[in-house]
Parts: structure tokens; sequence; C-alpha cells
């Protein structure tokens, strides 16, 4: 097993007045919009017709702005925000499964006005520095095949193809990419 070293430098293009900081509470309202708005854009440009309508609703549901306020119940949940003059642009989604060094993403966009700019490359590398302190070897991710910019950010980022769902979530299949970022050891 080969262990991927962090991505590191940040890309030269990125505005330097974009902040990417861990998303609050407070920020909850504002970024669940932003995911519904993001996710409809992603779906028009990309999956219709190859990705089920209902499951892109029941996926909207799970990042509603009252959904993403009650994960801050959950100590295992996390997230980042980027934000352009204190409004989001870009948020990635998370979870950690206890003391299992278990990491997981489990959605990320940008504003499509501020796509390409190296915002995603930003968040990924705050969500691993993240993993990273939180004790976790590995990070993975499901995603679909149409969604090509997504697989290309994250193929830069270090993460490879692992397994192929066939007929999974809402009889879709999915792409499951993930990267070793440490050696496990078990946590006390
Ligand atoms: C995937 C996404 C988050 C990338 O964010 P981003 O800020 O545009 O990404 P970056 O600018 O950091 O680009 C990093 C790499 O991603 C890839 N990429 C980004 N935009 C791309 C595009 N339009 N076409 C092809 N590749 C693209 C490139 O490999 C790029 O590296 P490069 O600059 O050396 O070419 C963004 O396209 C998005 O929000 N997509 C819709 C939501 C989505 O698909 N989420 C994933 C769900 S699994």
């Amino acid at each position: 097993m080969q262990l991927r070293e962090p991505v590191t430098g940040v890309p030269e293009r990125i505005d330097p007045k974009i902040v990417i900081r861990k998303m609050q509470k407070k920020d909850s309202k504002k970024a669940g919009e932003f995911c519904q708005y993001t996710m409809m854009w992603m779906y028009k440009k990309y999956l219709r017709g190859a990705y089920p309508r209902e499951a892109l609703e029941f996926d909207a549901g799970m990042k509603s702005s009252a959904s993403l306020e009650k994960r801050f119940k959950n100590p295992d949940a996390y997230g980042f925000v980027a934000l352009s003059d204190g409004k989001i642009c870009g948020i990635v989604l998370g979870m950690v499964f206890g003391n299992s060094g278990l990491g997981k993403i489990n959605w990320i966009s940008v504003d499509p006005k501020h796509q390409h700019e190296g915002i995603g490359i930003r968040l990924m590398m705050a969500t691993e520095g993240y993993l990273r302190k939180r004790g976790c070897h590995k990070i993975y991710l499901n995603t679909l095949a149409p969604l090509v910019p997504a697989i290309r950010l994250y193929m830069k980022f270090g993460l490879l193809p692992e397994a192929y769902l066939r007929k999974h979530w809402w009889g879709s299949d999915f792409i499951v990419m993930s990267k070793h970022i440490a050696e496990y050891k078990k946590k006390r």
C-alpha cells in the first residue's frame, strides 16, 4: 500500500481574497442554500438523464439548512467553507467514523462563477489537514462517472479509483475513490 503525500502549495491563480475556514453553526442557513443551488446546477449540467431526480432530491434534503445545522450535534461531522467577500463560494462536508481512522467526504461544490480558480483543491487540502489531525489514515468518497471536473479534481489531489459500485444508490453506478494518508494506528 502506497501512502500519498499531502498536496501542498496554493494554486497560483487563486484570488488571495478567498478565505477558507471551518464551517460554523451560524453558516448553516447560507450553506444550505448554497448546497441546494450548486446541487441543482450540477444536476442540470452533468447528471440529467444519468441520475434519478428522486435521488437528487434525497441528497439535497441531507444538505438543507436544517440538516446542516443538525450536523453540529455530531462531533464526527466536519465542514469547511470558502468565502469571497464574506459570501460562501465553496463548501466541503464530511464525516469521521469514530476511532476507525476513516474519513469520508460527503459533498464538495464551488460556485460556478468561481470554478477552476483553485478553490476546490484548497477545500480538499483543508479537509486532508483536518483528517490528519483527527488521526485518520484514509480518506474516501463516492462519486458518479459524469462528474468529470470532480473526478479530475480528486485525481489531482491524489485520490485513486478503488471500487466500482454497480446499480448502487437509487440503482446508479458509483465510483469509490480513496487516498491513504497515514499508516493505520489503533487508538485508545
Ligand atoms: C468539482 C468542483 C468542486 C471543482 O472545484 P474547482 O474549484 O473548480 O476546482 P479547482 O479550480 O481547484 O481545480 C482543480 C482541478 O479540478 C479539475 N477541474 C476543475 N474544473 C474543471 C472543469 N471545468 N473541467 C475539467 N476539469 C476541471 C482540474 O483537474 C483542475 O486542475 P487544473 O487546474 O490543473 O486543471 C466543481 O467543479 C463543482 O462544484 N462541481 C459541481 C459539484 C460536484 O460535482 N461535486 C462533486 C460531487 S461527488
